[in-house]
């Protein structure tokens, strides 16, 4: 039976007792982790979120009747302790903050039993996640997701700290609101009273944002919800948080200024890691040129080297021929894996194949310097040692090529990168690598919807030198836009926006717009200009994707609460769900059946 608390106050968390406290009464309040009974003796580790403390039951400090009721503890029980701080008895414990002493009881409350759980609370669980997010908030209660939630909020907290001290206000934008193009779909919320219309959940505060720039808050943040129905990835969620910014009278380099400090700050004071300022910065070109990716992970080389020139009138079809359709062969060095087994090579071309490549080339040096290699027969020696030449090869290299369009050669390559680095576990957790990649594209082709659509959003501006280029050349145009990334992780992104009316109405114009869609979408931000609209640019970081990998997890799910498995769905609410006729008829929606 439930006790209460009543006349007992909790004075410590379980870890907040030290050896200074030896001798002093406490009262500590938590879980029971476990309880080993040695006849006459009870031992138990009782935990709260700060870590656990051992506690000594015995008869002669808590009398018979105390006794008999710390023989029925159980794990997971919530119990309050009343005791003394002594000095352990037994050995230390090292791997406790409170090894080295020990509470002896001299009253025990039972507040709540508890069913035996369905999986251990354990830190590195072995549980099947599905079965430990269906018990979230038992999962929660394991140390490891602790430390994550604890960290995460250190980091909000610290967030907010920084940007109040630097001037930011923090201010909240609404959530039922119209849509935002950030590119992906909205989710919808239907108006009850407007039948037939819908509210759209915000994918970011973005137009907010700037309309607050017009009215002057010249320096604004908010750590807020997102909501995006895309495709679910480890590192993308339905909602997720970011930490957004906007700043006016400011251009690229004040607002990377602003960030940088923020980054130094939050690595510092949250995980004791030191960011080396200013953090390195590339333009989108040169990181596709060198990494096939606009969000390179620098922890490594393995850096894609552009063979064209040098094997363009070779004898293997498959890069003249690709060539000659406009396209590219470059190669990859995997230094000194020349002996790399024909198993683990095939298992690289399966996994290339996987980004649409046709296939990979490859060419092993041996150590005597003859080759071992997919298309060495189709080209001659003075071609072969150019090309080898050209990739830095010597004896014990693997070199690695791809013939494709730029697209399908830097895709392949750029994941074929990390492929290898993972294989040869070069990426190291503990080491934090930071990158802003600038000067990205400001459009890009969408086959599908046969237009250019904005390669951030149509708020982003183009470079002046560009601007000439967006009538006749829109794919060559590059945009003030700028990303941070963290290990090879966008954490985050953002751009100097456009605050002159007759570039943004082109913009619309070049993205296929009609003047009216344009005023009919985003009237209401068109109009703000016309009344006075200051420079302004900012920034947006994944909170989640920043907390991931200070924590060194390889889920944003580690670092959210409740998050949502890859279909969308909460395992533990079982959202979402049908709702009652009733509610629909309100809204007046009718369901199509799905079956
Ligand atoms: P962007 O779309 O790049 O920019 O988003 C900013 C950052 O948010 C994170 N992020 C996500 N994290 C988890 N799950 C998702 N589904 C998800 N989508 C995005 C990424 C990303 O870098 N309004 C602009 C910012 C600006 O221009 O100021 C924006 O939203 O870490
Ligand atoms: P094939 O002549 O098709 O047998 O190809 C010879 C070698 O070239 C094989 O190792 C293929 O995997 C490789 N290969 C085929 N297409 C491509 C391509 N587009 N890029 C790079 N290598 C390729």
């Amino acid at each position: 039976m439930a006790e209460s608390m009543k006349g007992l106050q909790r004075s410590h968390r379980c870890t907040e007792v030290t050896s200074a406290n030896i001798g002093e009464v406490v009262t500590v309040m938590g879980w029971v982790q476990k309880s080993r009974n040695k006849g006459g003796i009870i031992f138990v580790d009782l935990r709260d979120r700060s870590g656990i403390l051992q506690v000594i039951f015995e008869g002669s400090d808590i009398g018979e009747a105390g006794f008999l009721k710390a023989e029925k503890l159980r794990s997971e029980f919530v119990i309050a302790v009343v005791g003394k701080i002594e000095a352990r008895s037994g050995a230390a414990n090292e791997n406790l903050a409170t090894g080295s002493i020990e509470l002896r009881a001299t009253e025990l409350r039972i507040l709540s039993e508890a069913e035996t759980p369905p999986f251990p609370i354990e830190e590195e669980s072995k549980t099947k996640e599905d079965l430990r997010l269906k018990y979230r908030y038992l999962d929660l209660r394991r140390p490891d997701l602790q430390r994550n939630l604890i960290m995460r909020s250190k980091v909000a907290t610290l967030t907010r700290q920084f940007l109040s001290e630097e001037g930011f206000l923090e201010i909240e934008t609404p959530m039922l609101t119209k849509s935002t193009p950030e590119g992906a779909r909205d989710y919808l919320v239907p108006s009850r009273v407007h039948p037939g219309s819908f509210y759209a959940l915000p994918q970011s505060p973005q137009i907010f944002k700037q309309l607050l720039m017009c009215s002057g808050y010249d320096r604004y943040f908010q750590i807020v919800k997102c909501f995006r129905d895309e495709d679910l990835r480890a590192d993308r969620q339905p909602e997720f948080t970011q930490i957004d910014m906007e700043l006016s009278f400011v251009d690229v380099d004040d607002v990377i200024g602003v960030n940088e400090r923020l980054l130094k700050k939050l690595f510092k004071e949250s995980i004791g890691i030191e960011v080396p300022l200013p953090i390195q910065r590339m333009t989108y070109a040169e990181a596709m040129d060198r990494f096939g990716s606009d969000k390179p992970d620098i922890r490594f080389g393995l850096e894609l080297k552009n063979v064209s020139e040098v094997v363009k009138h070779c004898g293997f079809s498959v890069f003249t021929g690709a060539l000659e359709k406009g396209g590219s062969v470059r190669g990859i060095n995997a230094e000194g894996q020349a002996e790399m087994p024909r198993k683990k090579i095939d298992a690289l071309v399966e996994f290339a194949k996987g980004f649409g490549a046709k296939g990979l080339a490859y060419l092993a040096v041996n150590g005597d310097g003859t080759y071992k290699s997919s298309f060495s027969k189709f080209m001659t020696e003075e071609e072969l040692a150019a090309l080898v030449a050209a990739m830095s090869g010597k004896p014990g290299d693997l070199l690695l090529f791809a013939a494709d369009e730029d697209d399908v050669v830097f895709d392949v390559l750029g994941n074929l990168r990390l492929e290898i680095a993972r294989n040869l576990e070069l990426l190291k957790k503990d080491e934090y690598k930071f990158l802003w990649v600038t000067e990205f594209p400001l459009l890009e082709y969408s086959k599908e919807e046969g237009r250019y659509t904005a390669k951030h959003h149509p708020f982003t501006m183009p470079m002046e030198e560009d601007l000439d280029l967006l009538d006749t050349q829109p794919d060559k145009v590059r945009a003030k836009a700028y990303d941070i990334v963290l290990n090879g992780t966008e954490i985050g992104g953002g751009s100097v926006r456009i605050f002159q009316n007759h570039v943004q109405e082109k913009m619309f114009e070049v993205l296929g717009f009609t003047k009216e869609d344009a005023y009919d979408r985003f009237g209401f931000l068109l109009n703000a200009f016309k009344y006075g609209v200051p420079p302004h640019a900012g920034l947006a970081y994944g909170l989640d994707r920043l907390v991931m990998l200070m924590a060194k997890e390889d889920s944003i799910r580690d670092v959210i609460a409740f998050p949502k498995v890859k279909d969308a769905s909460c395992l533990m609410t079982e959202a979402p769900n049908t709702v009652e006729q009733k509610q629909l008829d309100e809204l007046g929606i009718g369901v199509v059946s799905q079956d």
